[in-house]
């Protein structure tokens, strides 16, 4: 103090946006923001979700659109989801060279391959008839007979154009498996960006009207993580960078900030988060009742993520904050 006065005055620096700005220590950049876009196979108009306000599942061709314009807003990159015509307990369609994902991948290549990173989700859920990551024996979801099913999706995926992809369902050693097929099927440069940290989550909740994934019957907790965990995220990306991931990710995103923060301290390769389906629902739902500034709602949330570590953001407002950055 100086006399009655203050002799720090942290306020300084907070007296005009030029200083701030000059100031700010995390910044969100269009380029690292990653759109999440949903396919479906055998409908001749976008359908829109009806959890998801401005969200849509894709035909092939409004896909090809919305990709250009995702790219040329200067988002990162784009991580596709394939809803198929027909399910099976196997989930065939995830794997078939024309499958609904493998010609969204063709499609995408051909558009905007050159001009931005193109993952694919791979995973069985949307596949299935009962809605589960893997494939099943009894009422359980079999590990290892489920990695065959992802080793031969990622070279499905892979032959198909996609420069990462992303092993979203959980299971032990899946990144392991998938790194071995995509090496013997001659696709050594093909990345993995391995979903190693999913909590079993009731943010998911709109995704699977988007993806048409729920399960049939019980729930993921016996392979996704429980919520009340902390040091099994770092083993599961421990495990995953043994197993040659290049990327691992954290998902949902605000709920889990610390572990965010605990991941990226400790792994030497990049961190994405997923701001998933319900962050995004739950933001669009409070704005629409005028609860909430939806704009600043928005950056708050991408800022705190990236804040908290995260170098990727996997994002349904990516475009738009790609656009609004520019
Ligand atoms: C599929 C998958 C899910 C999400 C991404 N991949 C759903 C789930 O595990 O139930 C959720 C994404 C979102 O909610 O936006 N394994």
């Amino acid at each position: 103090m100086n006399g009655r006065f203050p002799a720090t005055r942290p306020r300084r620096l907070r007296r005009s946006e030029a200083l701030r700005r000059l100031v700010a220590q995390t910044s969100v950049q269009p380029g690292r923001l990653v759109l999440p876009l949903f396919v479906k196979e055998g409908i001749a108009e976008p359908q829109p979700v009806a959890s998801m306000p401005g969200v849509v599942q894709h035909t092939r061709d409004s896909l090809r659109k919305a990709a250009v314009d995702a790219v040329q807003q200067g988002v990162g990159g784009l991580i596709l989801f394939g809803i198929p015509a027909v399910k099976d307990a196997r989930g065939s369609a995830a794997d078939e060279p024309a499958g609904i994902i493998q010609l969204a991948l063709r499609d995408l290549t051909a558009e905007v391959g050159d001009d931005t990173v193109l993952i694919a989700d791979l995973c069985l859920c949307e596949y299935t008839d009962h809605g589960h990551c893997g494939v099943l024996a009894d009422r359980d979801v079999d590990n290892d007979a489920t990695l065959d099913r992802y080793a031969a999706i990622a070279c499905a995926q892979a032959a198909a154009g996609a420069h990462v992809v992303a092993p979203s369902g959980m299971m032990d050693g899946q990144v392991g498996a998938i790194r071995s097929a995509l090496d013997q099927a001659g696709y050594p440069g093909v990345a993995i960006c391995a979903y190693s940290t999913k909590y079993a989550s009731a943010f998911y909740g709109p995704f699977r009207d988007a993806a048409e994934g729920a399960p049939r019957f019980g729930d993921r907790a016996g392979y996704q993580q429980d919520a009340r965990r902390t040091t099994e995220a770092l083993r599961e990306a421990e495990l995953d960078l043994d197993e040659g991931a290049d990327i691992v990710m954290i998902k949902p995103a605000l709920a889990y900030l610390d572990i965010i923060r605990r991941v990226a301290d400790a792994v030497p390769v990049p961190v994405a988060a997923y701001q998933v389906s319900g962050e995004f629902a739950m933001v669009e739902a409070a704005a629409a009742r005028g609860w909430l500034d939806r704009d600043r709602a928005i950056m708050e949330t991408l800022t705190a993520i990236s804040r908290a570590g995260a170098d990727i953001i996997v994002t349904y407002w990516a475009a738009e904050v790609a656009r609004r950055l520019s």
